[in-house]
């Protein structure tokens, strides 16, 4: 299919029923009927296609599946209950015990635990690098090594990989690149173009964009998501529900709509932001001054919507900004079209001990707010009571 990224989000993966509804129908159903037992055996033995349950298929599911996929640039794509079973889908899938994991530090604390606590148990290990040190990824691969795994930008920080070179290091040692571009979307970012070979996604944040649902994807290879990551997703059942990937299709049609509006409105937030003189340092990776601004231009089509802040004064300093809001919303969820704002010393980054979020360059007068689609006048005049109070 040769349609364009605006096309591709609002028609790829459509397929009507009988009645020629334009939007698409939600299948909200556990399982289907067959013709009779010489069909329901041929569907079982997978000599023909077609639904049997909707723990493995579903055609509300499919659709999402299909439009993230050629959003993604990807062959194929697996729909999953959340952005965390998405991750655990594709280890579960494609590794087994004694095999190694090279991951970012700057990863959703979730993912960190789930490879740090959960999965070591089960014998697949995790070393944890600086997401820019390609030196230090490229140290701590092993022979065993199967994954290198990261987000770019990185949350707070928005710290940025170079994907080209990272999939080149991964591909020189036979590991796989995957990339969670959560924060980017296809909108802004397209990792297999760049040479990673799996995508993984919380809907639960932009593909969604309003805050309605929890869902994941894996986007990748029809070979690899059909052979090894389907039927563990089958066995395991960390479904995506029909009702949530009707919404997540819903979200897709405004996707790239949004990612611009957010990107122009963080641009906008985080230039007014340099200007307070109660904010002591800017992350935002559209800023000329950012250390990967030039990376950020060539890889990705947009900066984004995240911006992250300093102000002086530490952890007072921040709480106050927070709770002299009437607006924002106060919670640590992101990728909405209404702007959030929070904490990530005493939230996201909570668990970590004061030294590792010191490590992490997590400071504790760090705000991360989520650009949202508000009048950005109404945005900087909520956030300035809290900045001006310490005037
Ligand atoms: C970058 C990133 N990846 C994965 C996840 C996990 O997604 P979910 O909450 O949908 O399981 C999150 C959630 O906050 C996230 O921010």
């Amino acid at each position: 299919m040769s349609w364009g990224p605006d096309t591709k989000g609002l028609r790829a993966g459509l397929e009507r029923t009988a009645e020629q509804e334009h939007s698409e129908a939600i299948f909200p159903t556990s399982s289907f009927v067959f013709a009779n037992a010489a069909e329901a055996a041929a569907r079982f033995s997978g000599e023909q296609p077609g639904n049997i349950y909707s723990r493995f298929t579903n055609p509300t599911v499919r659709a999402f599946e299909k439009r993230l996929a050629a959003m993604e640039g990807g062959e194929a794509a697996i729909a999953t209950a959340s952005g965390m079973s998405a991750i655990l889908a594709l280890i579960m899938g494609l590794l087994k015990a004694g095999d190694h994991i090279v991951c970012s530090v700057a990863v959703f604390g979730t993912t960190t635990s789930l490879l740090d606590n959960q999965l070591r148990r089960f014998g697949v290990e995790t070393d944890f690098v600086p997401l820019t040190d390609l030196g230090a990824w490229e140290a701590a691969i092993r022979p065993e090594t199967r994954l290198l795994f990261l987000e770019t930008p990185s949350n707070p920080l928005t710290e940025l990989a170079d994907i080209a070179k990272l999939a080149e290091l991964a591909h020189d040692h036979d590991a796989l690149l995957v990339v969670d571009n959560c924060f980017c979307t296809p909108a802004l970012q397209r990792p297999l173009e760049l040479g990673a070979d799996l995508v993984t996604h919380s809907a639960t944040k932009y593909l969604d964009g309003q805050g309605r649902c929890v869902g994941g994807a894996i986007v990748g290879d029809a070979e690899r998501l059909g052979k090894q990551i389907f039927p563990f997703l089958r066995s395991a059942g960390p479904t995506m529900s029909p009702f949530n990937a009707w919404v997540f299709l819903k979200g897709l049609e405004t996707l790239n709509l949004r990612m611009r509006a957010h990107s122009e409105q963080a641009m906008q937030l985080a230039q007014w932001l340099l200007k307070q003189p109660e904010v002591s340092h800017v992350y935002y990776p559209g800023l000329p001054d950012h250390p990967q601004h030039a990376l950020a231009a060539s890889q990705q089509s947009g900066f984004g919507g995240i911006v992250s802040f300093e102000v002086q004064g530490g952890r007072e300093a921040a709480w106050r900004v927070i709770d002299a809001t009437q607006m924002l919303s106060i919670t640590a969820n992101l990728g909405d079209v209404r702007t959030t704002i929070t904490h990530p010393a005493t939230t996201t980054h909570g668990r970590m001990s004061a030294d590792q979020r010191a490590a992490a360059g997590i400071k504790e007068g760090l705000l991360r707010v989520s650009v949202g689609l508000e009048d950005i006048a109404d945005i900087q005049a909520d956030l300035l009571p809290g900045l001006t109070g310490q005037r």
